[in-house]
């Protein structure tokens, strides 16, 4: 093959034999990539390499045209990790943690085989998805969209989706490669962080889903060690394609390209414009900065993945095969989704709390129920931003719960919070109330600036919610912005945020940009609020609800989304004084957690039962009811640490580990995330990472490790101890190697796992394999993977706190 070829551009280079067109597709032996890209021009190749517009579009993220002259078709990439964004319906299933929390590989598989047929069936070609990032810090926006704190629950889990969403012949792209772990300065902050760290910790779950076969890998906005994510010759050109010899295309994340140069980095693809990998590439080409030869390496990759998916067995470099079509594309299977939605949502659900036995619901409790928080009704689905999916259904807890109960029962709803609010109006805003919706929406691509004056009578906290949709909203109050971030659905999204207010005047400004470039609808905007006396009546009323109930269920919330960080482990909109309002009015209260990462409960010795459900997806009501009256038995474990408070986190006090310091981070704690710095440093959590309750007990017995050739092979037993089924995930920690000089080491490491389900009473000898990989560390000096040798403890429980079996091993 040439790599001059197709130089000149414009000009067809030689045409390769057309003799792949004479057999029909998917038979031997196939279209030759390199025979197909002699035979493209130079504008043909520099289309691979970065987005488009599509003519056609469904409304999903990306874009490349291909070339239809040699039967090429285009790639449409959409998101995402909860299922496939476009503007038509599509399942919402729960979010990824959820699915991480059920540590059940099976489903991770199905998961994501339901995605990749949903993508196929819905016209697209590569899933922006399986989000890989470890869950650094709690305060994180998209700890929902990923699986954990923890290298091997990432690494497996990943592994297995990605498996599963590829069996459907979509592409899966694993992102955001890489230390993406925090939104908060995501676009400049410079992650700081030693080689053995990012090979231990981070890299881990993106070597599994490489390893897995994955087709893509899209690479982040944030620097890392000084170099932008897409601009790292390190990490992209040395350890992905390098020591991992990664077969498939980095694609870089929505804007995240920052030079033409980047190609030579390692960089395949600029998404979603050609802003680098465009004209100014094809001008460094002719003008030679730039060989040839590193834009064909990029396109040549992308046609790999899509000779393997399939996609190019119409192509030839004679034109396209005549009478040829593509493999069929499957059709939308609603009813095959949701039974797999339904079951992440009810085996990634973790029971958090449980006294005297308060679940399942039964008897008078089970009749007799005030439902109580916003959730109940107007369910939580999944976090915000590029994962958010348009849902074929949606189950309500409050339609299941009334339908569960039985005909006999009651059943109320109270909001409990007012999050909705009325428009501010003309007596209390300068210019009068702000309602650009509807007609009063404004053309595409325009943007809503303004900054009015607020007068309120009345000191106290007041809820500020900016609505908008098609734009960057920012929402400022008094000079001080106090919620931001992406309003990419044509629905409005809400950037709200509660003040103190003192009475008097203060100012308010509003800020909706329109990115034409990305979003085609019209910009809107609201402005509404919820004074301190509008929520005061909605607690009350939440109050007298509870207290002539049998059983309260509260629901309480939070709003995970890309773009912005946490800056508070609390509930927002004051959810804990609702809880404990309803705690001091009723003794018999249930909270069912719809968050997406850890959250504090300063509450949680005043209610009997706590349910962590995160954000889970279109058949979320169901699951819920199910669970609370315990047509299924929760099995699933927390993936990550939740904090005492906020002053007991690994970030507490260090702005330097987060969320940095004039743009720089160091991750200075090295390979002790989540569970690992809580017990390297003595502190006390909430819950720690493991942790999850059941409707049935479980004991450990026996346990005997023996060493194979690779890996150990770790025996116990496990006795389902109590009356009913169950799921028990089963946990095998590893403790540090005596030998290991100069090289950090968790004082213990999650290095095995294994869901078992066992009927009530039923004992079992569980078998589980650990990984060579698990008894290794990364060796900087060296640069490779090297055994922890001597004597080593191993534990095995129900938590990382909860290790009642514990021996040592010898490694040689
Ligand atoms: C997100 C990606 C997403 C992309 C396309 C970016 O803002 O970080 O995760 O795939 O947008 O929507």
């Amino acid at each position: 093959m040439t790599l001059g070829a197709g130089l000149v551009a414009g000009a067809p280079a030689t045409t390769a034999s057309s003799a792949a067109s004479a057999h029909p597709p998917g038979t031997k032996p196939g279209i030759s990539v390199d025979a197909l890209l002699a035979a493209m021009t130079l504008d043909e190749k520099l289309t691979f390499v970065h987005g488009d517009r599509d003519p056609q579009s469904l409304g999903q993220a990306g874009y490349i045209p291909g070339v239809a002259r040699l039967g090429i078709p285009p790639l449409r990439l959409t998101d995402g990790p909860a299922g496939v964004r476009v503007t038509h319906p599509s399942t919402a299933m729960p979010a990824p943690v959820a699915l991480a929390s059920a540590f059940d590989e099976t489903l991770a598989r199905r998961y994501g085989e339901v995605i990749g047929r949903d993508g196929r069936a819905l016209g697209q070609d590569v899933l922006l998805s399986p989000m890989v990032n470890t869950i650094r810090v709690p305060y994180a926006g998209r700890n929902f969209e990923t699986f954990s704190e923890d290298p091997l629950v990432s690494a497996r889990t990943v592994a297995q989706e990605v498996r599963g969403i590829q069996s459907q012949g979509l592409i899966a792209t694993v992102k955001h490669y890489a230390e993406n772990n925090q939104e908060a300065d995501r676009m400049a902050v410079d992650v700081r962080v030693d080689e053995q760290t990012m090979r231990e910790i981070e890299l881990a779950g993106f070597e599994a889903a490489v390893k897995a076969g994955a087709g893509a890998v899209m690479c982040s906005y944030n620097k890392v060690n000084g170099d932008p994510g897409c601009g790292s010759a390190p990490l992209l050109n040395g350890v992905l394609k390098g020591d991992w010899r990664f077969g498939g295309w980095v694609m870089s994340d929505w804007g995240a390209t920052h030079s033409t140069d980047a190609i030579r980095k390692g960089l395949d693809q600029e998404m979603p414009g050609g802003t680098y990998l465009g004209p100014a590439l094809r001008a460094a080409i002719l003008a030679g900065t730039i060989p040839q030869s590193a834009l064909d390496a990029a396109v040549r990759r992308i046609l790999v993945q899509m000779k393997a998916f399939g996609l190019l067995a119409c192509a030839s470099p004679g034109g396209p095969v005549t009478g040829c079509r593509l493999a069929p594309r499957p059709s939308f299977d609603g009813a095959a989704d949701d039974r797999v939605a339904q079951a992440v949502a009810e085996d990634g659900s973790v029971l958090l709390r449980n006294t005297g036995n308060a679940l399942p619901l039964r008897g008078a409790a089970a009749r007799d129920i005030a439902l109580i928080g916003t959730p109940a009704k107007y369910p939580v689905i999944g976090g915000g931003g590029s994962s958010q999916v348009t849902p074929t259904r949606v189950t309500t807890p409050l339609d299941e719960i009334t339908k569960r109960a039985g005909r006999d029962a009651t059943v109320t709803y109270t909001p409990g919070i007012d999050t909705i609010g009325v428009l501010v109006p003309a007596s209390a805003l300068s210019g009068g109330p702000i309602d650009l919706t509807g007609d009063a929406a404004l053309p595409n691509g325009q943007s809503f600036v303004t900054t009015r004056t607020l007068t309120v009578d009345t000191t106290g906290d007041y809820l500020i919610d900016l609505q908008a949709a098609q734009g960057i909203a920012a929402l400022t109050v008094d000079g001080t912005q106090v919620a931001s971030g992406f309003a990419l659905s044509s629905e409005l999204t809400h950037f709200r945020a509660i003040v103190h207010l003192t009475a008097g005047t203060h100012s308010v400004g509003i800020n909706v940009t329109g990115i034409p470039s990305f979003l085609t609808g019209p910009l809107q905007a609201r402005l509404t609020w919820v004074t301190p006396q509008a929520a005061q009546a909605a607690l009350d009323a939440a109050v007298a609800g509870a207290r002539t109930a049998r059983t309260a269920v509260v629901f309480a919330y939070d709003e995970g989304t890309e773009g912005a960080d946490r800056t508070s482990l609390a509930l927002p909109y004051h959810q804990d004084r609702l809880i404990e309002a309803v705690a001091a009015a009723n003794p018999n209260v249930v909270v069912v957690l719809n968050t997406g990462s850890a959250v504090t409960m300063p509450w949680l010795s005043r209610v009997r039962g706590v349910l962590e459900m995160y954000y889970p997806g279109q058949m979320g009501g169901l699951a819920t009811a199910r669970l609370l009256f315990g047509d299924v038995n929760p099995g699933g474990k927390l993936t990550q640490t939740f904090p005492l408070d906020d002053a007991h986190t690994m970030v507490t006090g260090n702005p330097a580990r987060y969320p940095g310091v004039n743009h720089v981070e160091q991750y200075d704690e090295g390979v002790d995330v989540g569970y690992r710095w809580y017990e390297a440093q003595g502190q006390q959590t909430l819950f720690g990472f493991g942790y999850g309750l059941s409707y049935t007990t479980f004991g450990y017995s026996k346990l005997r490790v023996a060493r194979g050739h690779h890996g150990l092979t770790v025996r116990f037993t496990l006795t389902n101890t109590g009356n009913r089924a169950g799921d028990e995930v089963a946990q095998v920690y590893l403790g540090p190697s005596p030998d290991v000089h100069g090289a950090q080491q968790p004082v213990k490491a999650l290095a095995g796992y294994e869901k078992v389900h066992l009927a009530p009473g039923e004992s079992r000898t569980v078998e589980i394999s650990i990984d060579e990989r698990q008894l290794q560390y990364w060796d900087s000096t060296a640069h490779r993977w090297a055994l922890g040798t001597g004597s080593r403890a191993v534990w095995v429980g129900a938590s990382s706190r909860t290790l009642p079996l514990r021996t040592n091993v010898t490694l040689h």
